[in-house]
This record gives structure tokens, sequence and C-alpha cells, in this order.
């Protein structure tokens, strides 16, 4: 026998399913119910920016849509359905797939899918496929055509075959390096092997390589990565940031078989800026630390 009495929601033990189950015979839906069933929603599919309201009552939400949450409630959504197919309860079920739809497609933020990979001084970095995301932070186009650039001529001298560096906007794309932080062993090894194909880094430090599972030290950040024959043409503020990395710490990580290289280019870069140079500013102490 079908039951006409109205059966509340209740939205401590019920979820959408039977929620739904009692409102089969409805030919509306309060607000309270209504109200109810976002509650529901929320919980169950633990909603934080307003996704259930924007889905079941149509109200607009905040922009990070938590794509997962609301790609499951879409693939449940079409096995959630009340016992009568021609129900009312039915064709707001059917409204709520479209609007869940919707959602995705406008107010989604593709950074909220990425897999955070690590935050840098510069930059917060994302992986995505094969590639990474950096987005740089405080950087001039200089600075990040710097950036890609090094990438690019590493992977060329290197012939990694990986997918060249791209910019776009204030993102660099480059390619994906699967490895762990290396120790400070580790770390000498990577800049020694980083100095016989030809390039220096200013901040050398084990965050800015990975060792990988072949047993690789690799060079991940290119930012103050340079070559001595083309110290001149260095960007201005690459210059300075080169020579107040390497005297902030830089330098501990420098084998010592290099440390005259080294030493000599940052001599150089001293020169060539002058007056515009960090050490003018930088005490005595820390200068004879680092060797200079
Ligand atoms: N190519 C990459 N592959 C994998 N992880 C990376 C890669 N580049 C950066 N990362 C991760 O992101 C962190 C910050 O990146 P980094 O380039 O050093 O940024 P910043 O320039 O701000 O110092 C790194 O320590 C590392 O954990
Ligand atoms: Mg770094």
């Amino acid at each position: 026998m079908i039951s006409f009495f109205k059966v509340k929601i209740n939205i401590h033990s019920d979820n959408l399913q039977s929620a739904i189950n009692k409102k089969t015979n409805n030919t509306s839906l309060s607000s309270k119910s209504l109200e109810k069933l976002v509650s529901i929603a929320n919980t169950q599919y633990e909603f934080k920016n307003g996704e259930a309201e924007f889905i079941i009552r149509g109200t607009p939400c905040s922009t990070d849509v938590n794509y997962g949450k609301v790609s499951k409630l879409i693939k449940e959504i079409k096995i959630i359905k009340s016992f009568k197919d021609d129900s009312f309860i039915n064709s707001r079920i059917h409204s709520w797939e479209v609007n869940a739809k919707e959602l995705l497609k406008t107010n989604y933020n593709p950074d909220e899918e990425k897999q955070l990979l690590g935050k840098g001084s510069r930059g917060t970095v994302y992986k995505d496929g094969e590639s990474i995301l950096k987005k740089t932070k405080n950087l001039t186009l200089n600075e990040i055509f710097h950036e890609a650039n090094m990438c690019n001529e590493y992977h060329i001298k290197i012939q990694s075959f990986k997918k060249p560096p791209t910019i776009v906007e204030k993102c660099i794309e480059m390619p994906f390096i699967n490895g762990k932080t290396p120790n400070f062993k580790d770390t000498l090894i990577g800049v020694n092997d980083l100095f016989k194909n030809g390039f220096f880094m200013g901040d050398a430090k084990p965050s800015n390589f990975l060792k990988t599972p072949e047993g690789s030290v690799e060079p991940i950040d290119f930012g103050l990565v340079f070559k001595h024959d083309t110290l001149e043409s260095i960007d201005h503020e690459v210059k300075k940031n080169i020579i107040s990395d390497y005297l902030k710490g830089g330098f501990r990580y420098i084998p010592n078989e290099i440390k005259n290289e080294y030493h000599s280019c940052i001599v150089k870069l001293d020169d060539i800026l002058g007056k515009d140079s960090p050490t003018r500013k930088i005490n005595l102490k820390i200068l004879s630390k680092a060797g200079l």
C-alpha cells in the first residue's frame, strides 16, 4: 500500500538516496526540504564551497569547485532515483545532474586538481602529466625567460629529449623529474655534474636538485643557473640574485675542486654590476665566509 502522509527528511540519519525515497510521492519540494537536501549533500560529498547550493538550489557558487567530489556526485546521481520513474523528484534529480555538469564547466579552477609538488621562494610547482608547471611569484619576464632558456639549454646539452620548456603568461612548463631531495654529499655531486656540462648555479642547495631512482642528481631549478661564457648578457636582476644567493649559502654546496671557477664568476659579476652589486650592502664577515 502506498502511504500518502509526508515523511520528513532527517539530516542526521538520511543520505541522498534515503531522503529522495521519502519524497517519491511529492509534487513539489518545500524550501525546508531543499535546505535539508543541501545539508545532506554537503556532508555526503564534503562540499565546502557552495557546490550543493548551486546543484540543488541554483545559488551562485565560488570558483573553488571541488572537481573530484562533484564528479563523484554526477556518477552516483545516475543511480540515485526514486521508485517512480515519472515522479516529481526524479525530474529534480535530472536537473541536479545538469547543474553539476554546468558547475564543472564554468567554475572549475584547474589548479585545484593538479598535484602540488613544492613551493620555493620564487614560485609554486604543480605536476601536469610529464611536465611541471611553475607559477612564478614576483619575477620579471626577463627572469622567467632566463629560467626557461637555461632549462632548455641544459636539456639540449645532456640530450634528454624531453619536451622543451614553454612560457604561458607567468608560468613556465618544464620537464617533470622523478626523484627525491638529495643529501649534502649528493648535492655536491649534482653541482659537479652540472659544472661538467658547462653550467653554474647561484643558489645551489638540496631542494634545487632531485636524485632519480637511477642514481643521477638532476638540477630542477634553473632560475639562477648560468654559463660562464655569457656572464655579460645575463639579466641585471638575475646577476644580482646569483651573487646574493651564492653569498647567502649557495657557496656551501660547491665542491672544493670547482670553487675557484665559481669564485671567478662571482667576482666578474660583481665587477659588471659595480655599485649595483649586492656585495656593497653585505657585511665583510659574510663576504669572507663565502671566500670573497
Ligand atoms: N622539474 C621538477 N620535477 C619535480 N619536482 C619539481 C620540479 N621542479 C620543482 N619541483 C619541486 O618544487 C620545488 C620548488 O621548485 P623550485 O624550482 O626550486 O622553485 P623556486 O624557484 O621557487 O625555488 C622543488 O624543491 C621540488 O620539490
Ligand atoms: Mg628553488
